[in-house]
């Protein structure tokens, strides 16, 4: 295309960031592209919230269904969340009616991805969500395209950043998980549920995410072994740190011979491991191929910057006219994955 029209659905912190970086690299982005990039329309709850930038030049629409079908959209950009509801009916509505799909949205995608992307490689869309696996880190794109001559043998990572402020701080500042808990909470860290993140939720639909892109197989939340970090007591802090550890929520994702193990769960890592070293609200990703052997990314997880910065990586891949899946491979030949039994003693 030479100009491609987006239609901007949710306008907090993640679609904020997106309007912000379109406004001030509009120049940059077409000059990468080649192609101009606007907003043309914009939905929120909210219409008269000040957001911090200027809405003015865009189209308003109460519903975001109508935003996604306008003849004037050509990509539907969904940051609002969710499972189902508007962002679910929405996205929906915007692959029927022929326009391709971004969205940040872990939890859609952990539950319905599969379904969607199998829609829009019917519709002849693509349905594009780096931003949904650990904010600004470009693992999605590291999966399916930078490592994509590899066997992928192994996925490990800590994915949710709030869970990693919590646990990094009740060691640092010997506080209790109460204490650290309401910290977060203040600091506004805590996603509205809370249980989403300190419940092991949100980095499990990420794990879920890249377990499909990294082993071929359909999206299989339901099959990811979750425990979250609310039972871990300052004396676990304590001791996993005379041992030279440090207890992290940490996902590791392998095809083994009893099937596509997914694990969520407090684990213990070596302190002077990079695992060990990732302090605070940050996100790192292990990937490991038969070729490549290990490859570590570490940066930000979430936040305004971060998160656009990957939903802008989405829409310049459209811009540049790029059709591949996000899973990388069609999703319709994706295979059901057996999860993987647990061995009895
Ligand atoms: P947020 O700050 O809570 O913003 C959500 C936006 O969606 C708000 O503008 C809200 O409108 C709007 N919205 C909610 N329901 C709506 C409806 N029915 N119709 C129209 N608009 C509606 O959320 P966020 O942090 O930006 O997250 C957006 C998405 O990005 C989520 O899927 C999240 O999981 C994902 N994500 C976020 C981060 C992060 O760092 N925040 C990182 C990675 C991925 P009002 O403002 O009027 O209430
Ligand atoms: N609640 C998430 C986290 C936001 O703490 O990592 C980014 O997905």
């Amino acid at each position: 295309p030479t100009h491609l029209r987006l239609g901007v659905a949710g306008l907090g912190t993640v679609g904020v960031g997106v309007v912000k970086i379109i406004r001030k690299q509009a120049a940059l982005l077409e000059a990468r592209t080649g192609c101009k990039i606007s907003i043309t329309a914009v939905s929120a709850r909210s219409k008269t919230k000040d957001r911090g930038v200027n809405l003015t030049d865009y189209a308003w629409e109460d519903d975001p269904v109508k935003l996604a079908t306008r003849d004037d959209v050509d990509v539907y950009v969904e940051l609002m969340g969710g499972s189902d509801g508007p962002a679910k009916a929405s996205t929906e509505a915007a692959l029927a009616a022929g326009k391709d799909v971004v969205t940040a949205n872990k939890a859609l995608l952990a539950h319905h991805g599969q379904a969607l992307a199998e829609q829009a490689e019917a519709d002849g869309r693509v349905l594009r969500f780096e931003a949904a696996v650990a904010g600004g880190i470009p693992v999605v794109k590291a999966l399916t395209e930078g490592l994509a001559g590899n066997e992928i043998t192994r996925i490990m990572g800590v994915m949710n950043g709030t869970c990693n402020y919590i646990l990094t701080r009740m060691q640092s500042a010997g506080l209790p998980y109460d204490t650290v808990f309401e910290e977060a909470n203040q600091l506004g860290y805590l996603e509205a549920d809370p249980n989403l993140d300190v419940g092991g939720i949100d980095a499990g639909h990420k794990l879920a995410l890249l377990a499909s892109i990294g082993f071929g197989t359909k999206v299989s939340f339901d099959a990811v072994e979750l425990e979250g970090i609310g039972q871990i007591s300052i004396e676990d802090i304590h001791q996993a740190a005379d041992m030279g550890y440090k207890i992290k929520l940490l996902g590791v994702a392998q095809m083994t011979g009893r099937g596509l193990e997914q694990r969520m769960t407090p684990c213990l890592v070596p302190e002077t491991s990079p695992l060990g070293q990732l302090d605070g609200g940050t996100n790192m990703v292990v990937l490991e191929g038969d070729q490549v052997g290990q490859v570590v990314l570490r940066g930000a997880g979430a936040g305004e910057g971060p998160t656009a910065s990957a939903v802008l990586s989405d829409i310049i891949d459209i811009a540049r006219g790029t059709r591949i899946s996000t899973f990388g491979q069609p999703a319709q030949s994706l295979v059901d994955a057996k999860p993987a039994q647990a061995v009895t003693p």
